[in-house]
């Protein structure tokens, strides 16, 4: 029975935590969690609390219950350095070290490296660490992106007619993210539509998990802030109605042309998730960003749809050895959705912003799927915080059952909650095949 270590408290790591459990080998999973979150828990043999960044914690927790190797969920503590503690005391993890996470951590990292390796996908991007120069660059874009060069929670690009409109207020923003202390990277603005290509690799072999669409806005019909993620789909043939399959390929060979660059550059292979934020442009796949881990959303529909045992694919990461391992998904369709404070993304002023901290109830969730992420387990009950609460999956056929399935799970959560009701809909998925056609002039 191996014992395994889970860092990370949110929705994606319940999910990753019922991926574990399901394992044919009776894994006893240990889990490292900022917050108690009580999937994770009732799932878990012991569970520690503490700071992602607190190292020692981590391997002293992992040291005792005889580890035999970590599955790192979010950023932060790949960002801190916690693989490469946990390798110190030959502890092996299914997350790259803080060196590799900088595919996610820096921005700049990653652009500049795939344009030394000559791999396709980059926008016009340029660096800055002062604003001498920045002008003349926005002056050259048609469409302009500003990103902080640092881990923003997905919240920190600015993206021009969403965010801001002129080029005047892109100077700005650009002197506000400057004044902060973060590098600025610019960039050329694509249109098209984004998909998530959450790829396993060990160093050298990537294998594409079943593509994904994500909702980072906060409101129906796309419309409000930017937020961690509403909710996301993914279809029984594990693409997206809108992509040419020549997308997809550009996603996948950009992916491993950048796996093999990591190797080059820093002489370590990548062995983790490389999940490719891409976008659907007229002149193909182009490379958003990438993230060093799994998504969240994005993990609640591929996990539960994995047919190979994932203590086995985390092994296989691990030795190098995924060239050697069959990985299958089901071909269902997926929808999840996220249930969140009312409040959730509206500015502290906003009267639904008090819907944070209040008391929730969860019925009868019928045949959805539910993970646990930002609540707070009580004496007297569950509560809310101020972020993302609960994760809802409907699993089924076909996606319009998979959205019932969730749709009835969302509704029994009942609350000061809120979720996007058009995740999933064949309206909202045609909009996004009509702005394709229209892009490509089909
Ligand atoms: N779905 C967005 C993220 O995981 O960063």
């Amino acid at each position: 029975m191996p014992n395994i270590l889970l860092i990370g408290n949110g929705a994606r790591e319940h999910a990753l935590a019922e991926a574990i459990t399901r394992s044919e080998q009776k894994p006893q999973l240990f889990s490292f969690m900022k917050t108690n979150n009580p999937g994770i828990a009732s799932l878990s043999e012991k569970i520690k609390l503490g700071s992602y960044a607190d190292l020692d914690a981590i391997t002293e927790f992992a040291a005792e219950n005889k580890i035999e190797f970590a599955v790192i969920g979010p950023e932060d503590p790949l960002n801190n350095g916690v693989a490469d503690a946990l390798s110190k005391i030959n502890i092996p993890s299914a997350g790259p070290t803080k060196s590799l996470a900088r595919l996610e951590t820096s921005k700049s990292f990653t652009r500049n490296l795939v344009k030394k390796y000559n791999i396709p996908g980059n926008p016009q991007f340029r660096v800055f660490t002062t604003i001498n120069g920045v002008e003349a660059f926005l002056n050259e874009l048609e469409g302009i992106v500003l990103k902080p060069d640092g881990l923003t929670g997905g919240k920190g690009v600015q993206v021009q007619g969403d965010h801001f409109e002129t080029k005047k207020d892109a100077l700005k923003l650009c002197e506000q993210i400057l004044a902060g202390g973060s590098s600025l990277i610019v960039e050329e603005k694509f249109d098209g539509e984004e998909f998530s290509l959450q790829c396993l690799c060990d160093g050298k072999t990537v294998v594409a998990t079943p593509l994904v669409q994500d909702h980072k806005r906060r409101f129906d019909g796309d419309k409000g802030p930017n937020t961690g993620g509403m909710g996301s789909y993914s279809l029984p043939d594990h693409s997206m109605p809108f992509l040419k399959p020549k997308d997809l390929e550009d996603g996948l060979e950009i992916t491993r042309q950048v796996a093999a660059a990591l190797l080059k550059e820093t002489g370590s292979p990548y062995k983790g998730v490389m999940y490719g934020g891409f976008i659907a442009t007229k002149n193909g796949a182009k490379l958003l960003e990438y993230n060093a881990r799994f998504g969240d959303p994005e993990a609640m529909n591929i996990l539960p749809l994995l047919k190979t045992d994932f203590v086995e694919v985390c092994r296989h990461i691990i030795a190098g050895k995924l060239d050697k391992l069959k990985i299958e998904f089901e071909h269902k369709a997926t929808v999840c959705k996220y249930v969140v404070p009312k409040g959730y993304g509206l500015p502290a002023d906003h009267p639904d912003a008090a819907s944070s901290k209040t008391k929730i109830e969860v019925g009868d969730v019928g045949k959805a799927r539910l993970y646990y992420s930002s609540v707070d387990q009580k004496e007297d009950g569950l509560y809310l915080s101020s972020s993302r609460a609960i994760g809802i999956v409907g699993i089924a056929d076909d996606l319009a059952q998979a959205r019932k399935i969730a749709e009835e799970g969302v509704n029994a959560v009942k609350g000061p909650v809120a979720y996007r009701e058009d995740i999933g809909t064949e309206a909202l998925i045609q909009k996004r095949i009509d702005h394709m056609k229209k892009i490509r002039k089909d």
